[in-house]
């Protein structure tokens, strides 16, 4: 099957103690190489967290029954979104989506299913920007999502065990 026979389903905050095991043992998979960070150790911490958000929405793809991958953010804080310190003047139009987690199961990779889940979680918000956070360790990762159409605007470490990571901004609707 490809990833566009995936069944792609859209959660909120109400949902999150139905779908708060799926996101850890997703993000376990897909993080397996890498779960000897004690920053990557925390992730329940931040499901929580982003899940609490009244506003959390949340995409999870499913091969049958099995979660494959997903991607969820939450609107950002007028004033304290991560672009804010290095855009001067700042845009305009600012009302911001904080994309926070994309992750895909290993056996799922390459097939263009990250695509389809930030471009359904995306599809139809409000809000007119969109930024998220890339390790800048993780230069193909960035490449993927200045395929989608986020530009690089500056570089930031929210908390001293985490990664240093390059912010990325995009224009809502993505362009196709
Ligand atoms: C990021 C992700 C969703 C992309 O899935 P995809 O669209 O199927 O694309 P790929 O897995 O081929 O990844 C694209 C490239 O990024 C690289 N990459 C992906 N995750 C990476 C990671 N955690 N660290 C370093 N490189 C990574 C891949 O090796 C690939 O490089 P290549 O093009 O040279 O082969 C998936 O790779 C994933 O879940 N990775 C682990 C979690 C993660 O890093 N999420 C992003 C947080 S910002």
């Amino acid at each position: 099957m490809s990833a566009a026979g995936l069944d792609v389903r859209h959660f909120t905050h109400a949902d999150l103690p139905e779908i708060r095991q799926t996101l850890i043992d997703v993000h376990a998979d897909a993080y397996a190489n890498a779960m000897d960070d004690e920053f990557n150790q925390r992730f329940s911490w931040f499901v929580d967290h982003w899940g609490g958000n009244p506003e959390f929405s949340c995409v999870i793809a499913f091969d049958g029954d099995k979660a494959v991958g997903f991607a969820y953010g939450a609107p950002a804080s007028p004033g304290r979104e991560w672009w804010r310190e290095y855009l001067d003047p700042a845009p305009e139009k600012d009302l911001t989506f904080a994309y926070s987690e994309l992750a895909v199961i290993p056996e799922w990779r390459k097939q263009g299913l990250a695509e389809r889940l930030t471009r359904t979680l995306m599809a139809g918000r409000d809000e007119v920007l969109a930024v998220l956070l890339v390790d800048t360790e993780h230069p193909r990762v960035q490449a993927l999502y200045e395929s989608w159409g986020f530009r690089k605007v500056g570089e930031r470490q929210p908390f001293p065990d985490s990664p240093l990571f390059a912010v990325m901004l995009a224009e809502l609707p993505l362009p196709s």
